[in-house]
């Protein structure tokens, strides 16, 4: 079933004090029924924050895993740790993990691979970088950041898969898709999943928008008809921003 999602990725922003600030005021919000909440912070406040938001309908996702399970991969935190913990949703292929780490579409399929094994729900990143958008080569290249990344999965597996597209050239810039831009990119993306599998699972997965999505844009953003919602960096950081955004659609 296609759903509303807000997610919040922190990057590395927050530390333990910091997101128990956040926590303690995210707490006394009244969130939407109708919009799935989530939050993703860094992996040494997962724990605390999973713990916290037990009674709370908020989900806490982790923003990388690795691809193995366990083994010799000095600072790398694997699928089992995570849902040890209870968290069961993991962002895989964000453009910072491409760009920064070298994260490939091969090891983002070996990633996507072993979370769904795990039986997590894979938030899947895919954005194109502006020169790319200029030469007019952005539908192409996400169609193979989602042919290389994901379509090795059955049918099935698309029942925990969410995508996020996301443009690298309005990452933490102010610089947003026009919402035309995104919905032709979403209505794209749409498309190419039905192809590869069939309507039906096309229509039913969320299709995510990131990219300074902010309180004053998230709603014309989020009322195109392909776009089920966002993924958001810096405005996810103060609840107050936060919330605008969750309650925008
Ligand atoms: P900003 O909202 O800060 O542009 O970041 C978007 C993003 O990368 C979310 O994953």
């Amino acid at each position: 079933m296609r759903k509303k999602i807000v997610t919040g990725n922190w990057k590395m922003n927050h530390d333990l004090a910091q997101t128990e600030m956040f926590l303690v005021d995210l707490k006394k919000q009244v969130l939407p029924e109708e919009v799935t909440v989530m939050i993703a912070p860094a992996f040494t406040n997962l724990n605390h924050a999973f713990n916290s938001l037990r009674e709370h309908p908020v989900t806490v996702a982790a923003q990388n895993m690795h691809q193995n399970n366990n083994g010799a991969f000095t600072g790398e935190v694997s699928a089992e740790m995570l849902k040890s913990l209870g968290v069961e949703t993991v962002i895989i292929g964000h453009s910072e993990r491409r760009a920064q780490f070298n994260e490939t579409n091969e090891i983002l399929s070996e990633k996507v691979k072993t979370a769904i094994a795990n039986k997590m729900t894979v938030i899947f990143c895919v954005g194109e970088e502006l020169e790319e958008r200029k030469q007019n080569n952005h539908l192409k290249l996400i169609e193979s950041q989602l042919t290389e990344g994901v379509f090795q999965q059955p049918e099935t597996a698309w029942k925990n898969i969410v995508i996020a597209y996301e443009p690298v050239w309005a990452i933490g810039t102010g610089e947003t898709a026009t919402p035309q831009q995104a919905q032709e990119m979403h209505q794209h993306i749409r498309t190419v999943i039905a192809n590869k599998y069939s309507k039906s699972t096309a229509n039913d997965v969320s299709i995510l928008y990131g990219g300074s999505v902010k309180p004053n844009n998230a709603s014309e953003i989020f009322n195109q008809p392909d776009v089920d919602g966002g993924l958001i960096g810096g405005a996810s950081l103060e609840v107050e921003s936060f919330m605008k955004i969750v309650n925008a659609f």
